[in-house]
C-alpha cells in the first residue's frame, strides 16, 4: 500500500479554536477603536499573530510604538489562553477520530502544520498528541503561511515528498501555501471562501473513507 503524508492545520480544522481567536482579536480591536467584519476576519486566519496584529492595525489605520505592539500581542493571547485552558476533548471537531483512525489502520503519514506558538498545549489538552508522527508549529516556523515553508517542513520530518503529501486547511492563506508546496489542498469550510482548494468539504463527516482510500492510491 502506498504511504502518503496527510498534513493537518490545527485551528478550525482539528479544534473549534477559529471561534476564540476571532473573540480575543475582535475585542483587542475594541479597545482600539477598530471594528473588523467576519469576512476581514477570514484573512486573519491561518496567519501568525504578529502578521495578524498588523493587518489589523492597517485595517484601522493606526500606528503604535514597538513596546505597544510587544504588549497587544501579549494580551491577545492572554486572553486566548483563557479560552482554551477550559478546552477538552469535545471541542475535537466531528469525525477527526474517525479520519484519523482510518489513516493509521492504513500506516499512512500523519502531522500537523500550524501557525499557532499554543499547538502543542491544545493538542495535549484534546489528547491526540499522541497520534502525530510529526508536528510542524509556530514555533519551528520563520515564514508564516502562506508562505509553505511549514508544510515543507512537516514533509520532510514524514520523510514524504511534498507531492505526496495531502493539507487540510480551513484557511485562504494555508490553502495557498499547500497549493505552493505542490500538495493536495483539502479545504475545509465554505467553498466560496476556500475556492483555490483542490477540494473542498463543509467539514470532516462530508469526507468519506473511500475518498481517503483513493487519495491513497493516487
Ligand atoms: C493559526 C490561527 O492557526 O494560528 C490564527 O488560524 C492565529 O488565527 C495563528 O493567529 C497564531 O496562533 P497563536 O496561538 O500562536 O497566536
Ligand atoms: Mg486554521
Amino acid at each position: 500500500m502506498n504511504k502518503k503524508g496527510f498534513i493537518f492545520d490545527l485551528d478550525g480544522v482539528i479544534v473549534d479554536t477559529a471561534k476564540y481567536h476571532f473573540l480575543a482579536w475582535q475585542r483587542l480591536a475594541k479597545s482600539l477603536d477598530i471594528n473588523f467584519t467576519e469576512e476581514e476576519n477570514e484573512q486573519l486566519k491561518g496567519v501568525s499573530r504578529v502578521r495578524s496584529l498588523e493587518k489589523i492595525l492597517a485595517w484601522g489605520n493606526k500606528t503604535i510604538s514597538k513596546e505597544q505592539f510587544t504588549l497587544l500581542m501579549a494580551k491577545k493571547n492572554e486572553e486566548y489562553l483563557s479560552y482554551i485552558a477550559e478546552m477538552d476533548s469535545s471541542e475535537i471537531l466531528p469525525d477527526i477520530p474517525k479520519i484519523l483512525n482510518i489513516l493509521i489502520e492504513k500506516k499512512q503519514g500523519i502531522a500537523l502544520g500550524s501557525a499557532s506558538k499554543n499547538a502543542r498545549t491544545i493538542l495535549d489538552r484534546v489528547d491526540l498528541k499522541k497520534h502525530f508522527d510529526a508536528i510542524v508549529d509556530g514555533n519551528d516556523v520563520s515564514k508564516a503561511k502562506p508562505d509553505p515553508e511549514v508544510f515543507l517542513n512537516a514533509a520532510k520530518m514524514l520523510n514524504i515528498e511534498p507531492a505526496d503529501c495531502i493539507v487540510f486547511e480551513d484557511s485562504v492563506a494555508g490553502v495557498e501555501a499547500a497549493n505552493t508546496a505542490n500538495m493536495i489542498s483539502i479545504g475545509i469550510g465554505n467553498s466560496n471562501v476556500l475556492g483555490q482548494a483542490d477540494f473542498v468539504f463543509r467539514d470532516f463527516t462530508e469526507i468519506s473513507e473511500e475518498f481517503i482510500t483513493n487519495l491513497i492510491k493516487k
